[in-house]
């Protein structure tokens, strides 16, 4: 079995991306600190898949404790690395602590690339890396803007990074720039699980919905887009999740003599926040109560993907369309709320 060591595979993307890989025929160990997520979620994976997800509880940003992972596994033959903060907001308030914990665990993982001579990396980077593109849709060559947050700044500087290491590796790499990824998986046995109140349009909109949040806003509707609120290409975490099987199977194929390979990952179909509005309470049947509120600063105003490379060299075609994003993120909230109701009443006291 190819072995692959999936980085902050806890975590929402990382998750999905494991039920993927094994669901394909890989064979998969997790290195996450749960720090940002709950280790419970591979209870979620094995329940889907069948096969119990090993996770290594460490910090990436200690070497020696990386490197051990990779002394434990020697037939390791892949990485992917989702492991990061990633909250935009968050990333401004604490700028250090995202250079600090981003670009050392990214250094860490590929020392031990380098060490061990781990012949494939899949690295988790963001639409966010091109900042407020001047030309939508962007592709893979659009000039990178500067980024609009420290957690913007650690994509593009990840991104720099291996491009220029993998130059001196035999070793091959790819960089995933998402787009929007949102839902929940179609079992609804894993999904988000934002910590605290969410940043992020589509679970501010569940929890809106099912009155976890009183109500939410619509961070300005008097930009220059079709309804005056910002666009996006929101993509189902499923569709993301499956690109990072076929990455892997394009470097494990050898479909590339090329160090690094970038590739967008969108449906290639903007939507602006009102529309995504509209589509959850078509879905739903509820009526949001949202209120339209001011500007969010550091808000790109639209993007969204021309993601034909990805279609052509990696075969990729998103499955999910925005109705069914918004009825699986939906299904999903309901589900954490069943759960909770079920676990008050099996410990009233808690209170
Ligand atoms: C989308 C739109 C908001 C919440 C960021 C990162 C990206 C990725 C996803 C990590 C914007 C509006 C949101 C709300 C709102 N991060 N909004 N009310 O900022 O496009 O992307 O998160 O992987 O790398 O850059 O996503 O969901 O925060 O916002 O109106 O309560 O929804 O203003 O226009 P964003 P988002």
């Amino acid at each position: 079995m190819k072995k692959i060591l999936v980085t902050g595979g806890c975590g929402y993307i990382g998750s999905h991306t494991i039920v993927d890989l094994v669901e394909n025929g890989y064979e998969v160990i997790c290195a996450d600190n749960n720090s940002r997520s709950n280790e419970n979620i591979l209870l979620g994976v094995e329940k889907i898949t069948g096969k119990k997800i090993k996770n290594y509880k460490i910090d990436l940003c200690v070497l020696d404790d990386t490197y051990a992972i990779f002394q434990e596994n020697p037939d390791i033959i892949g990485i992917i690395h989702f492991a990061a903060y990633k909250s935009v907001g968050e990333s401004v308030e604490k700028p250090l602590m995202y250079y600090d914990n981003n670009l050392n665990s990214l250094f860490n993982i590929l020392k031990c690339v380098a060490a061990f001579k781990i012949p494939h990396f899949v690295f988790s980077s963001s639409c966010t890396v091109y900042g407020n593109p001047d030309k939508i849709p962007v592709t893979e060559e659009t000039p990178q803007k500067p980024a609009a947050s420290p957690y913007g700044a650690t994509k593009q500087m990840g991104e720099q990074i291996i491009q220029d290491a993998f130059k001196e590796l035999s070793s091959k790499a790819i960089l995933l720039r998402y787009f929007n990824p949102v839902g929940a998986h179609p079992s609804i046995l894993i999904g988000e699980l934002p910590l605290g109140r969410p940043a992020n349009l589509v679970p501010a909109i569940t929890q809106t919905a099912i009155g976890k949040l009183p109500t939410m806003q619509v961070y300005g509707t008097d930009y220059d887009t079709r309804d005056g609120s910002c666009l996006r290409d929101y993509i189902h975490v499923v569709d993301i999740a499956h690109a990072h099987t076929l990455a892997l199977n394009f470097l494990v194929d050898n479909k590339t003599e090329q160090a690094c390979t970038v590739f967008n990952l969108g449906t290639g179909d903007g939507c602006t926040v009102l529309e995504a509005i509209k589509a959850f309470e078509q879905v739903s049947g509820i009526a949001l109560n949202y209120e339209i509120g001011p500007r969010r600063a550091g808000d790109v105003v639209a993007i969204y993907a021309n993601n034909e490379k990805a279609k052509s060299q990696l075969l990729w075609k998103p499955q999910y369309s925005l109705l069914q994003m918004m009825e699986t993120a939906w299904k999903w909230e309901l589900k954490i709320k069943a759960e909770e109701q079920i676990f008050e009443a099996q410990n009233p006291d808690l209170n």
